[in-house]
């Protein structure tokens, strides 16, 4: 029973109220349990989350103020949390075979199936406990982050049934550019999923306890994609706004789904998507796009200015790439005049790094490419899948590097810990989407790019991966040791 498009209103995820703000350090305890929601009419839809809802909560920051989220277990299952884009200590990073444990869990009921040589063979990489405390220093620039599961070999269902959420970092310089914000800041985290008629999700795991056996069944190897779009938990929805300009971060929380978003009016015409910022936070000056496209795991900060269509029409925020109901993403209504004293700047930051070819001290390859892997069909960087006890890359803690990327169909490459700059895109310039400081760039059929960043903040073992999460936990993730 899907709901006709444009109805449910846009649902905002609640901020997190923090336990304790002593001392310096914001302290935030979530439970991660199950929960059942009514996402489509008429049918509840069991999930796991973050304190109950789908997306978690969403965490409030200030640049450099510390925060510590205690995580405390209770799904069936081991979890691990990542703060996507966050500049993190390794220890709190996420990495996949630092669990947290539910209680009673047995670590030898943990056989991995698929003999591939990655899963938790090596002991000495398991890192367990009942709760965890992640500490996240936040000396980083301001940005939308978001913070999702991470598991060694089953992110991507574990994301799929709602273990996702928010966590915006703020700071003076930005609050005072006079962008829109409060009622006229929107997070949308756009993803999309499949339901059973029951109204369960709709995961093709091979092992649905999500126990043992990683991976998706045989046609769902290129990732898995859902026929019903959600804006921050609701199907298509609609949002009252005011003939003004609103800033909206929005995030594509989907697993595999790529997006070309376009705003459309009643009457047919593209509004401008004034993009401020990326990934990683601002751009230097805004850049103006009728369509936009997204990888999962990206961010884009975008104004669009209401104040262009009359009272009491519509503005419909289309996917291109869709078709049908894929197609449709969620509508404005645009309800009110209103005063607005909101601009967009036009130098918005000035602190981007400005790394150049020449400061680098070495060029990587890496290829992304499906291949072979322990017998079956797998996804690869530089011909080999993922292995924990493997040690990929070591960079010097400082060092400029270019990478050079090349990939056989779709791969969004996401690196922890560092933002980068796109330098060039086969060949080319980069795109205009490109700009700005990015995490996640997306690499399309065939392409190959250059980033350049510097390995900054902390020395450990970190992780850059394809975000598409079924490629992910099939093998396309290598480790990046920074020494
Ligand atoms: Cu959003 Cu390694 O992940
Ligand atoms: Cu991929």
């Amino acid at each position: 029973p899907l709901p006709p498009p444009f109805q449910v209103p846009l649902p905002l995820p609640s901020v997190l109220k923090p336990v304790s703000t002593s001392g310096g350090v914001d302290r935030y305890e979530i439970t991660q349990r199950e929960a059942s929601a009514e996402i489509l009419p008429g049918v509840r839809t069991p999930l796991w989350t973050y304190e109950g809802t789908f997306p978690g909560p969403t965490i409030e920051s200030r640049r450099g103020r510390p925060v510590t989220v205690s995580h405390r277990n209770e799904l069936p299952v081991p979890t691990a949390v990542h703060l996507h884009g966050g500049r993190t200590p390794a220890d709190s990073d996420g990495y996949p075979t630092d669990l947290v444990l539910p209680e009673g869990w047995q670590e030898h009921s943990m056989h991995m199936g698929h003999g591939s040589g990655h899963g938790m063979h090596d002991p000495r990489a398991v890192v367990t406990e009942l709760t965890r405390d992640y500490t996240f220093p936040l000396d980083q620039r301001p940005t939308l982050l978001w913070y999702h599961d991470h598991r060694m070999d089953f992110t991507a269902p574990a994301i799929w049934r709602g273990l996702a959420g928010l966590h915006v970092i703020r700071d003076d310089a930005e609050d005072s550019l006079g962008l829109p914000a409060g009622r006229r800041e929107l997070p949308l985290a756009i993803a999309d999923r499949a339901f059973a008629a029951d109204g369960s999700l709709d995961y093709p795991a091979l092992d649905p306890t999500l126990r043992e056996r990683p991976g998706v069944r045989g046609s769902y190897l290129a990732g898995v994609l859902g026929d019903v779009i959600l804006v921050n938990g609701a199907p298509w929805p609609v949002h009252e706004v005011d003939a003004a300009r609103y800033r909206l971060r929005i995030l594509n929380a989907s697993n595999a789904r790529h997006y070309e978003l376009e705003a459309v009016t009643d009457d047919g015409r593209q509004l401008d998507l004034v993009q401020i910022g990326a990934d990683q936070g601002l751009l230097a000056a805004p850049v103006t796009h009728r369509l936009l496209p997204m990888a999962p795991a990206e961010r884009y900060d975008v104004v669009i200015d209401f104040s262009r269509v009359p009272v009491g029409s519509r503005v419909r925020l289309l996917n291109r790439l869709g078709a049908g109901r894929t197609g449709e993403v969620m509508a404005f209504r645009v309800a009110r005049t209103a005063a607005d004293d909101s601009r967009i700047p036009r130098t918005l930051s000035n602190d981007l790094p400005t790394w150049r070819r020449a400061d680098a001290v070495r060029v990587r390859d890496f290829s992304f490419r499906a291949g072979r892997m322990g017998g079956g069909h797998g996804w690869l960087i530089g011909g080999l899948p993922f292995d924990p006890a493997r040690s990929d890359v070591t960079v010097r803690l400082g060092d400029v590097e270019v990478w050079r990327l090349v990939a056989d169909v779709h791969h969004p490459v996401h690196l922890h810990l560092v933002g980068f700059r796109v330098l060039s895109r086969g060949g080319r310039p980069p795109l205009p989407h490109d700009a700005g400081l990015k995490d996640t760039i997306s690499l399309r059929p065939g392409e190959s790019a250059e980033i350049i960043t510097r390995f900054d903040g902390y020395r450990g073992r970190y992780l850059f991966h394809c975000h598409n999460a079924e490629h992910e936990d099939m093998g396309m993730m290598a480790n990046l040791e920074i020494v």
